[in-house]
């Protein structure tokens, strides 16, 4: 999906109540993980409106929110101050453009690989960024036939990854895979049928 699409849905992205049972359920995945690791600093990736990192804010001392869209940066920024939270840092930034010269003990991305052109450079940017036993969690869409998204966004999108796909890209980054589940399953309406399509979460640890 186009960058000004984003920019254009974000007032409204929280209106959808499925979107914010989704960020939910990814926050319970990732939260014993990084509570038992005894966590201190996160990076979310793609965090629209910074639903996520919401949900996980008591399990951090910082927390860096980035994504590409102007618009959904000033809504998560919007959220932050209505709540006072002060150690959350939003950031405009697209690793496909930009470094971001920081590491992280945690680093979570929900919904956004799908939305990236080279997925392996940005893995490889997300493993390079985290510290020695720090975890990576991916939150995506299971291989699903294209209509996830409606035509013309669904040309610029991937359609889902498989386990091998996540396993192979964890092993050329220096992350070990502890697991890849489905968790959530989403569903949609095309023409009068229901379609349900199953989200993944996968995670992993740096062991070098
Ligand atoms: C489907 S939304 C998911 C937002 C949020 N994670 C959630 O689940 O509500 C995808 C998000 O990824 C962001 N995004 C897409 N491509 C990106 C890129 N190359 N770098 C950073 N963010 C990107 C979009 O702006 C958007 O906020």
């Amino acid at each position: 999906m186009c960058l000004n699409l984003f920019n254009q849905k974000a007032k409204a992205w929280d209106k959808k109540p499925n979107r914010l049972v989704l960020a939910e359920k990814f926050a319970k995945c990732i939260r014993q993980s990084v509570v038992k690791q005894g966590f201190s600093t996160a990076f979310e990736y793609g965090c629209g409106t910074g639903n996520v990192s919401l949900y996980l804010q008591d399990c951090f001392d910082k927390v860096v929110l980035a994504d590409s869209s102007i618009g959904m940066i000033d809504e998560a920024q919007r959220k932050i101050e209505a709540q006072n939270i002060q150690h959350f840092y939003p950031k405009l930034l697209d690793l496909e453009k930009e470094d971001y010269p920081y590491s992280f003990d945690a680093i979570y991305t929900l919904m956004t690989l799908h939305h990236v052109k080279d997925v392996s450079y940005v893995i490889r940017k997300l493993s390079k960024m985290l510290n020695l036993g720090g975890m990576l969690f991916i939150g995506d869409l299971v291989p699903e036939d294209g209509d996830f998204h409606s035509y013309p966004e669904n040309q610029e999108v991937h359609y889902g990854f498989n386990k091998s796909f996540i396993d192979d890209l964890f092993k050329q980054n220096n992350l070990k895979t502890i697991k890849y589940h489905v968790f959530h399953e989403i569903t949609k309406e095309h023409t009068g049928i229901s379609k349900v399509y199953p989200i993944f979460t996968a995670n992993a640890i740096k062991i070098q």
